[in-house]
């Protein structure tokens, strides 16, 4: 039984005197793994921290549960299922591994038939799919493909029919190939969008729509009973959680956009990050060093959210991708057990891009009557063609934001006064490319992990999006049984 009273009663010094106080505190607390460079040094963790959170970690036995990941086991215990994403990356039990490289092959071998023009023409690649299905591949084709001229991909979730129409307007339905990606093959949303393209194809006089169709999914049958030909399914495995699977056959649109070296790549990177987690010590180990920090702020501070700022284009799509990830992996209230879990679990995940922020809500960072842990992520090789300067400002933003935000100012008048202290922890990337991505990316996962490890919980099930759904169904086929409230707006909306 993991005992928080070690981490609850931890004394809270300010954070400039932490720094005074120990020479070696940067040194302690910063680790480059994976052309990474982390520095956890202006978060209040101290070595009696790091000590607290490595004996917690014994207690819930993280290393037990890591392993048992690796290897295989029902770690999803509410689905009875393994955690297989890591197999992807070649990192995991041995048949877990031989099946998801039998299915890259397949996805490599329809790619080039692809490329060999077997589909007839395509120059666009339309992916509809939502949540883990689209956040993860649409934060890969943003953040690698911007300087490639392979195809044009979209990547469409919304139901709102708007999102379709911009498409439509852009892309010849002659020259589409439609991607439908969905791990069950029956979200509303997906399903219906693609019903959708495959009627715009249609009147656009295309002959054989089905045929331009590619699935990705781990219901095989399902897309085939929908009209998909086997051969164009790209499966993978159902122990691959959906925001965890964008480097299965779900990371199609990334492969077929950057190339499958690129693809491969990518790989490779998140393969580093998991040796990296499984091998390392606890004090040195990236995943769970940032866990800690994020559990000392949760459980020690009541901070309730995060925020994480990409200074960086290319990474504009981080923070969502990572509210999907952190929120509906860790967003729970029963141990797995089936316990309440007693204390706060997943932070309410939030952010967005610098130096934009920084003119929007860093006001509430700096003077507001929240803390809020921040995680500046940056790259030290710029992406843009700009004169040097627009990186260089770009980058000193990041990292003045932080010491601004730990060292504060005190002034005569309360309004221009900044309390200082608070918290922050930087990422930075020495370039921005596929395998340091999937190294970012993969590191985020484990931290997740480790959070839901030490706090008991389950991070591989997502019940709570059910009821919703079910409730926005009996509403679709005119039932469901309403309060007043949502009665008298769907009636207002002329849904009744
Ligand atoms: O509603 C949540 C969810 O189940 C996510 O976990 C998942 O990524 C998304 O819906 C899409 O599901 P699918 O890939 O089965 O269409």
């Amino acid at each position: 039984m993991a005992d928080w009273s070690r981490i609850e009663t931890l004394p809270s010094e300010r954070l400039d005197a932490l720094f005074a106080a120990d020479a070696d505190r940067l040194k302690r607390l910063s680790l480059d793994v994976a052309g990474i460079h982390f520095d956890w040094s202006k978060t209040h963790l101290t070595a009696d921290a790091l000590a607290a959170f490595e004996a917690l970690a014994k207690e819930a036995d993280l290393a037990g549960r890591r392993e048992a990941m690796f290897a295989g086991e029902h770690v999803n215990v509410t689905e009875d299922r393994p955690v297989e994403h890591t197999a992807e990356r070649g990192e995991g039990k041995a048949d877990s591994v031989a099946r998801a490289a039998s299915y890259h092959a397949r996805m490599r071998a329809v790619i080039d038939a692809i490329e060999a023009d077997a589909f007839g023409p395509v120059r666009h690649v339309l992916h509809v799919g939502i949540g883990g299905s689209a956040l993860g591949p649409h934060l890969l084709v943003d953040a690698l493909g911007r300087d490639s001229d392979r195809y044009d991909v979209a990547i469409v979730s919304n139901v709102d029919g708007m999102a379709l129409d911009d498409v439509f307007d852009r892309f010849d339905p002659a020259a589409t190939l439609l991607v439908v990606a969905s791990k069950t093959f029956t979200t509303t949303e997906t399903m219906m969008n693609a019903d959708s393209v495959i009627s715009w194809m249609t009147g656009a006089g295309v002959d054989d729509p089905y045929g331009r169709v590619i699935a990705l999914t781990a219901s095989p049958d399902k897309a085939i009973e929908w009209g998909v030909d086997e051969t164009r399914v790209l499966p993978f495995s159902e122990g691959v959680g959906g925001r965890y699977s964008l480097w299965s056959s779900i990371g199609f649109p990334a492969a077929i956009k950057l190339g499958w070296e690129q693809f491969e790549e990518l790989l490779d990177g998140a393969a580093e990050m998991d040796r990296h987690f499984r091998l390392s010590a606890l004090h040195e180990n990236a995943p769970a060093l940032a866990a800690f920090a994020d559990l000392y702020y949760t459980q020690v501070r009541h901070c309730e959210t995060r925020a994480t700022f990409a200074y960086d284009e290319r990474l504009r799509l981080l923070p969502s991708y990572l509210q999907q990830l952190e929120m509906e992996s860790n967003g729970k209230g029963v141990t797995v057990g089936g316990q309440p879990v007693g204390r706060p679990t997943a932070p309410i995940t939030w952010g967005g891009v610098g130096t934009d922020a920084q003119h929007a809500v860093f006001q509430l960072l700096h003077q507001g009557t929240h803390i809020v842990p921040v995680e500046f992520v940056a790259v030290t090789e710029a992406g843009d063609t700009l004169p040097a300067e627009h990186h260089r400002q770009l980058l000193l933003n990041a990292f003045a934001q932080g010491a601004a935000l730990m060292k504060g100012k005190q002034a005569d008048d309360p309004a221009r006064s900044y309390p200082g202290d608070r918290p922050s922890s930087t990422l930075l990337l020495d370039r921005l490319d596929a395998r340091t991505l999937g190294a970012l990316i993969a590191f985020y996962e484990h931290r997740v992990f480790v959070a839901g490890v030490l706090l008991g919980i389950n991070s591989f099930d997502q019940f709570g999006v059910e009821l919703g759904k079910e409730m926005a169904k009996a509403a679709a086929k005119g039932g469901g049984d309403f309060d007043p409230s949502t009665t008298d707006l769907i009636a207002r909306a002329g849904l009744a």
